[in-house]
């Protein structure tokens, strides 16, 4: 079993690479650093954390969990969440990145917890969940977010490999709400918003196991709806597409650089807004999703992907 979820071959990674991609234009996240530099000027201006403290309370002593918050989307939904007054408890596997998230989340004044865990491993996943619970007194929003790429073609792929992403993304989404769904049964109420992918509805060639992976979240969040709408739990999950988060960018390169790429990979790869995602644009979303917002959405899947699925879709035929 893998421990460490960063790999270069994530097929949200070859949806970020231009090289994987259809509409290709550089030589691939192992080439970044040569290719780039024809490409001038710098990234798109990113959504900004300020425009979050404009709603400064809308989550006031709520309880929320995240897994997967020591890094990129979850780690920038741990403080969006703590900013508008949430406790938050999140884990993953890296203590010394958990820790800084935390101490950045405490020193901007907010409350936040990490916990280490692991969420492939039931008894881990268990306890973390009930900790937070326990902390902050039952669990308002779960963001079940933890996942791993795994871009390989399948005659190519280890069956460790596959089982890996599927124990990672699909059975760690399933563990997650296993665990969080009695506490929410205590309250009659909650709101989980479930991490998938545009790679869920638009694979690659390589990416078997991730789409599979990302699918089958898609399915359990139908099936949890079902099964929990009836008490005051909404279950939903959210698509993003390619996002700047350490998932898809390749480690040690420049900013500058980096903010080259994404310049020349935006109107490429993404029809509609042409550019990458951020983070904290990511987390704006999870937050409206869990919030008062939106209190008759369940069991759907929320594509925030600056349009890019929808425009592939309808151009496929003649850039393939
Ligand atoms: N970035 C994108 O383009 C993109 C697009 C669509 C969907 N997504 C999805 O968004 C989610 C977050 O990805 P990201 O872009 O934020 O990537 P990231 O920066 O690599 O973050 C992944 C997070 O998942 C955690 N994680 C991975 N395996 C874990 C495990 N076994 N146990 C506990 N935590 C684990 C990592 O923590 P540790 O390593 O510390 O355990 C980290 O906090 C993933 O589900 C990914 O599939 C990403």
């Amino acid at each position: 079993m893998n421990t460490h979820a960063h790999t270069s071959t994530s097929s949200d990674a070859d949806a970020a690479s231009p090289a994987r991609g259809r509409r290709s234009v550089l030589g691939g996240a192992a080439a970044l650093g040569l290719g780039i530099a024809a490409f001038g000027a710098t990234a798109h201006a990113a959504g900004s954390p300020s425009r979050s403290r404009d709603r400064a309370g809308r989550f006031q002593g709520k309880s929320v969990l995240i897994t997967g918050g020591t890094s990129g989307i979850g780690r920038a939904t741990a403080k969006a969440f703590a900013l508008e007054g949430a406790r938050v408890g999140f884990c993953g596997r890296r203590a010394e990145l958990g820790r800084q998230a935390e101490r950045e989340i405490r020193d901007a004044g907010g409350e936040a917890t990490y916990i280490e865990a692991d969420i492939r491993v039931e008894d881990q996943v268990r306890v973390f969940v009930d900790r937070v619970a326990s902390r902050y007194g039952g669990i308002d929003v779960a963001f079940n977010n933890a996942g791993i790429g795994g871009g390989k073609l399948p005659h190519e792929m280890s069956v460790e490999e596959w089982d890996d992403v599927q124990a990672t993304n699909a059975r760690g989404v399933f563990l997650a709400i296993k665990y969080e769904i009695p506490h929410m049964l205590k309250a009659q109420r909650g709101v989980i918003v479930c991490t998938s992918s545009s790679a869920a509805e638009q694979a690659r060639p390589n990416s078997a196991a991730y789409t599979a992976s990302k699918r089958a979240v898609q399915g359990l969040v139908k099936s949890a709806a079902l099964a929990y709408g009836p008490k005051g739990i909404r279950v939903n999950a959210l698509l993003p597409g390619t996002t700047d988060t350490p998932f898809v960018r390749p480690p040690g390169i420049p900013d500058a650089d980096w903010a080259k790429y994404k310049q020349a990979w935006g109107p490429l790869n993404v029809d509609g807004l042409e550019r990458m995602a951020e983070a904290e644009e990511i987390a704006r979303a999870v937050l409206g999703l869990a919030s008062d917002d939106f209190p008759y959405m369940t069991g759907a899947s929320i594509s925030v992907d600056g349009g890019g699925t929808a425009g592939r879709k309808m151009i496929q035929p003649s850039r393939t």
